[in-house]
């Protein structure tokens, strides 16, 4: 049975190894750069330390089939209530359900976490990404041409939102 949970240090190798699998072969990652365990290792504490989640889901042997995060849309204090989120599964493991159990907790994470708006940056070929983000309910929001560069192309970013609340105004600080 697969399950969820908090992705702890002992889960970087295999999304270390996720990262990089889409680095070498997807637009989905925007990077010709290979990160090392050290850059990983780096970035999840970052987020951790800054109160955002990093989650993994793994099989019954513990082995991490795919990765969810979010953090700050932009770094201006006036985006702090929008999240800006990243969802990868392996190559091998991808369509089985994975993927979807990541999505719905990043959203529960984020909603109960008091943020008011999802931001997904997606590269416009893949439509895969696109529709499963639309069956969570995400409205494209915008479509950047060729803001991207990647494989000797120029790639467009379709970027869509998730509203998680019905406040009208943002809370009093
Ligand atoms: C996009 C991604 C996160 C979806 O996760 P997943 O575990 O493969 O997807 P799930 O098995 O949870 O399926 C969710 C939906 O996606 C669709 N889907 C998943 N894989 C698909 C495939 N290979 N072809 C077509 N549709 C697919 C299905 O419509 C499915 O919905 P359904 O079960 O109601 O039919 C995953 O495929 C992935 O990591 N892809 C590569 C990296 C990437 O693009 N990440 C997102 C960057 S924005």
């Amino acid at each position: 049975m697969m399950h969820l949970r908090n992705a702890t240090e002992a889960d970087l190798p295999a999304i270390l190894e996720i990262h990089n699998d889409a680095v070498r072969n997807l637009d989905a990652i925007w990077s010709d750069k290979l990160e090392s365990l050290d850059t990983r290792r780096d970035w999840m504490r970052e987020r951790l330390d800054a109160g955002f989640p990093v989650i993994v889901v793994a099989d019954e042997d513990n082995g991490v089939l795919g990765f969810g995060s979010y953090g700050p849309y932009r770094p201006k204090d006036g985006y702090r209530f929008t999240v800006d989120h990243s969802v990868y599964v392996a190559a091998s493991a991808q369509g089985r359900g994975a993927g979807k159990i990541l999505m719905a907790a990043l959203i529960e994470r984020a909603r109960t976490g008091g943020f008011h708006v999802m931001v997904g940056g997606i590269d416009a070929g893949n439509t895969v990404s696109i529709k499963f983000h639309a069956a969570f309910g995400f409205k494209e929001a915008g479509r950047l041409p060729q803001v991207g560069a990647k494989f000797g192309r120029w790639l467009d970013l379709v970027q869509m939102a998730l509203v998680l609340d019905d406040r009208e105004r943002p809370p009093a600080n």
